[in-house]
């Protein structure tokens, strides 16, 4: 039972390697070296090792590590077909009387290898003759002669002197080879330098001809290399096509030299190495140029860096901008186009252009908001703000306008835009966002500082008084060089314009003119006394009164105002009004106090009376002046030829004496001889009640509850107003005159 077990055994053992070998393909665990020989497939030194059709890949290795194939030695074997074995050298060695003394005739079998042409036959002795022999189903000799008489003619050559080589073109079926070396004659004379004759085959190049050294004792000099020649089979490429073993993607097949051999052999396609014979790890593989210290397969890339490794080949990739020269192997910048550059020269002017734009616009708009936060704290919006965020001004309802806000308004201060060019600034009509009109004035402002505290007082104040006849203040902005005023915006223009006019239709009735005349000057005393801090309005005249749709007045333009502090009767400012209007003793003096209104209202009174303006070059001399007109008419008892002939009637003459009274008192030189406006808004009053039979309202108590706040400004801004001003002997005059 045992035996038959290990016949099963010895069976499998040899089923499998069978197996292997039918795929063309070694078995695993194969020894691939002997002592410094690698050995590679199709040789092997054991079963399934080497290409089993064929017992002349069978090598062994014997315990002193030396590869043998059959009792030869071999070198090492290549991939092409190429086997290197040492051929010991055959020799025929002759004693002093020229016998045969001793000899060694090599015979090597070649299995199914043969016989290179890369080998030659050597010969080295003198008049001797070699033969080379092949047993085969073919046999073959040949051999050459070498002769020579004394040492004398030797040299390092080997043409026939001491040497001789000659070609080998052996048979390719030859199975052995035996090379056997001969003497021509008795040779007694030669014995003292060349006792031997000496025969062998060498690789061409292996063996160089040392003259007289050679010719005494070549026996201990070492073996040469001798080529065998080996392939797959005896049928070509085509015959075998897809059977043979050269591994299937990446070897290909090649006949064996036809003259020589029967059979192919493989090699790895190009950009690979390995094994060709094998189709395992071990097999072709590509060559990672990059990397492989093999000069024939290293990249040429000039920069290392740049190799990247593909299949057969490598290649130098070159950054983006570089493209590479093929000549050098290096990466150089690339060519820009023209179309490249212009785009790119375009684009680049472009960018600079829109990034300096708006570098500058910034710079600009920088620029524009520092003079815009410059002009707001010199026109005192700090102070503004301060007073708004305190306690106390809490009915100050004033609004700061931006510059921005103020430009978009009046669109740009357009030319359109402007209502009036007096001598207090330029008045423009504007729109805000919410649709509202507004009167837009530039008011004048010097640049020393107590002037601008007084301002800004002068603003807060405005924008508190809350009276049906006072044109209302809505807010300022400071932003600009000339602060800008808002006000409500008043349509229907200026008792100026409907007294001496001729654009809105028909002539004020006295009964209007009257009405009017109550209005200014209840408000006027509204501004004198109910007022807890008395305002001046310094500047009263017709071009300042405005009326709206329903003719009902309103006193504007305040910019000329001043508030009188507590402890104050009058104050010393710098003359400022309107020549016609202006108070004589305020201009003489520069002493300003509330009775400097009474006169201008008194001339405003008279303008109503007799519809001709304040100052009128064509009256004659003593009456260019309205205030001379009456006083004269008056003192010469003809009052009714000064009085518009428009309004007088028989039923109105009492009252309009009584107004011309009051009239000509209001303009008295001496401010002391004037009536308090309070008295001369009564009296008017008390004409219209008595001819209107109608009950007096009473505004005044409901307007002073608009008026809380004042008492803190007039205790803050009162220190500022005190003493003279700087430029006190400059009066700012303004000449309204004409008929
Ligand atoms: C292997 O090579 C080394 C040096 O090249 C040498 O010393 C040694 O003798 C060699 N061995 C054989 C078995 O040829
Ligand atoms: C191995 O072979 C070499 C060369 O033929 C020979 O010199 C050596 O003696 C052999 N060694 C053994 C142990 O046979
Ligand atoms: C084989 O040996 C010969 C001679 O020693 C040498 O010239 C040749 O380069 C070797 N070939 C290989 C593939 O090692
Ligand atoms: C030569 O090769 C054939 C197969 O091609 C084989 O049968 C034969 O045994 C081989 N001869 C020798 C001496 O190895
Ligand atoms: C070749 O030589 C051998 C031995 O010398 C001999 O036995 C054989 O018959 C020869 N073959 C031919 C074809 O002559
Ligand atoms: C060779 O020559 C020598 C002297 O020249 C002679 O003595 C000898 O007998 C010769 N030998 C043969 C074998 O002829
Ligand atoms: C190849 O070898 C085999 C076996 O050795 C033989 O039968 C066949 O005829 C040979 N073919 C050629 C073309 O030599
Ligand atoms: C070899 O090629 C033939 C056709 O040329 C095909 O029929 C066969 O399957 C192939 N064999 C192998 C192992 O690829
Ligand atoms: C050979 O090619 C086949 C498919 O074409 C693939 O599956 C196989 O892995 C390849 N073998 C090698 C060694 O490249
Ligand atoms: C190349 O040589 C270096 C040392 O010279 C070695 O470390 C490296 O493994 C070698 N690379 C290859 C692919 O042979
Ligand atoms: C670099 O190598 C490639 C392919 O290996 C070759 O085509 C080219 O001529 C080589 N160039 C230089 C400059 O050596």
């Amino acid at each position: 039972m045992k035996k038959v077990q290990s016949l099963i055994l010895v069976a499998i053992f040899f089923y499998l390697a069978y197996t292997q070998l039918v795929n063309g393909q070694p078995r695993k665990g194969c020894q691939t070296s002997c002592g410094n020989v690698s050995i590679e497939y199709p040789f092997g030194t054991s079963p399934g090792c080497y290409y089993a059709d064929d017992p002349s890949f069978y090598l062994t290795c014997n315990e002193t590590g030396n590869l043998l194939f059959g009792v030869i030695e071999v070198i090492n074997m290549s991939h092409s077909g190429e086997l290197r074995i040492k051929d010991e050298i055959s020799y025929a060695c002759y004693n002093s009387l020229g016998d045969l003394d001793r000899n060694l005739y090599y015979t090597y079998t070649l299995g199914n290898l043969s016989l290179s042409h890369k080998n030659k036959f050597n010969v080295v002795g003198c008049n001797a003759l070699a033969l080379l022999s092949t047993l085969g189903t073919e046999n073959y000799s040949t051999g050459c002669l070498s002769t020579c008489n004394s040492p004398r003619r030797v040299n390092g050559d080997c043409h026939g002197a001491g040497c001789c080589r000659t070609d080998v073109s052996v048979p390719f079926h030859s199975e052995s080879f035996e090379t056997r070396p001969s003497r021509l004659e008795n040779m007694t004379s030669v014995h003292g330098f060349n006792p031997c004759t000496y025969a062998f085959l060498a690789e061409d190049g292996s063996f160089h001809f040392n003259g007289l050294e050679d010719l005494k004792n070549l026996r201990n000099v070492n073996d040469f290399p001798v080529v065998l020649d080996w392939s797959i089979g005896n049928r070509t490429c085509d015959q075998v096509g897809n059977r043979s073993i050269c591994s299937k993607n990446n070897s290909i097949c090649f006949d064996s030299p036809p003259a020589r051999r029967h059979g192919y052999n493989c090699k790895c396609i190009e950009g690979y190495e390995g094994n060709p014979y094998l189709s395992n790890e071990h097999g072709c593989q590509d060559i990672d140029e990059c990397t492989t210290n093999s000069t024939i397969h290293k990249h040429n890339c000039s920069d290392p860096s740049t190799c990247r490794n593909k299949d057969r080949g490598f290649y130098c990739k070159c950054q983006s901008g570089y493209r590479l020269d093929t000549t050098t192997m290096s990466c150089t910048r690339k060519d820009f186009e023209w179309a490249t550059i212009l785009l790119g020269t375009t684009i680049g002017f472009l960018s600079i252009l829109l990034v300096s734009s708006c570098v500058k616009q910034r710079r600009k708009n920088r620029k524009t908001t520092e003079l815009q936060q410059k002009f707001f704290q010199q026109n005192g919006g700090g102070i503004l703000v301060q007073r708004l965020s305190g306690g106390g001004t809490s009915n100050a309802n004033i609004k700061i306008f931006t510059d921005e806000s103020m430009k978009e308004a009046t669109n740009g201060y357009e030319e359109s835009r402007i209502l009036g060019q007096g001598g207090q600034g330029t008045v423009y009509k504007g729109v805000l966002p919410d649709n509202s009109v507004v009167a837009i004035k530039k008011a004048r402002l010097g640049g020393d500082s107590s002037q601008v505290e007084q301002f800004i007082n002068e603003v807060l104040v405005l924008s508190q008084i809350n009276h049906r006849n006072v044109v209302k203040l809505l807010g300022c902005c400071l932003e600009t060089e000339v602060p800008l005023l808002v006000y409500e915006f008043i349509n229907s223009g200026t008792l100026s314009d409907h007294l001496h006019g001729s654009l809105f239709g028909p002539s004020l009735t006295w009964e209007q003119r009257l009405r009017i005349a109550v209005e200014i000057a209840g408000t006027l005393a509204y501004l004198h006394s109910s007022a807890s801090i008395p305002i001046i309005h310094r500047d009263v005249k017709t071009a300042n009164i405005l009326l709206d749709e329903s003719l009902t007045t309103k006193v504007a333009d305040f910019g000329a105002s001043r508030l009188i502090p507590m402890d104050k009767e009058q104050l010393t400012t710098m003359v400022q009004g309107t020549l016609g209007y202006l108070d004589p003793e305020y201009y003489n003096t520069g002493l300003l106090n509330e009775k400097s209104d009474v006169y201008s209202f008194g001339v405003v009174l008279m303008e109503l009376l007799s519809g001709q303006k304040a100052l009128c070059f064509e009256r004659p001399h003593q009456s260019k002046h309205i205030v001379s007109y009456f006083a004269s008419a008056t003192k010469e008892n003809k009052v009714y030829e000064v009085i518009d002939a428009k309004v007088l009637t028989e039923d109105n003459k009492r009252e309009i004496k009584e107004v011309a009274r009051i009239a000509v008192e209001c303009t008295r030189l001496m401010g002391e001889e004037r009536p308090k406006m309070k008295e001369v808004a009564a009296e008017l009053e008390g004409l219209r009640v008595t001819k209107d039979k109608h009950k007096w309202s009473d505004q005044y108590p409901e307007e002073t509850e608009n008026l809380v706040g004042v008492h803190i400004i007039s205790a803050q801004g009162g220190s500022s107003t005190i003493g003279y001003d700087s430029i006190e002997n400059v009066a700012r005059l303004h000449i309204e005159a004409g008929c």
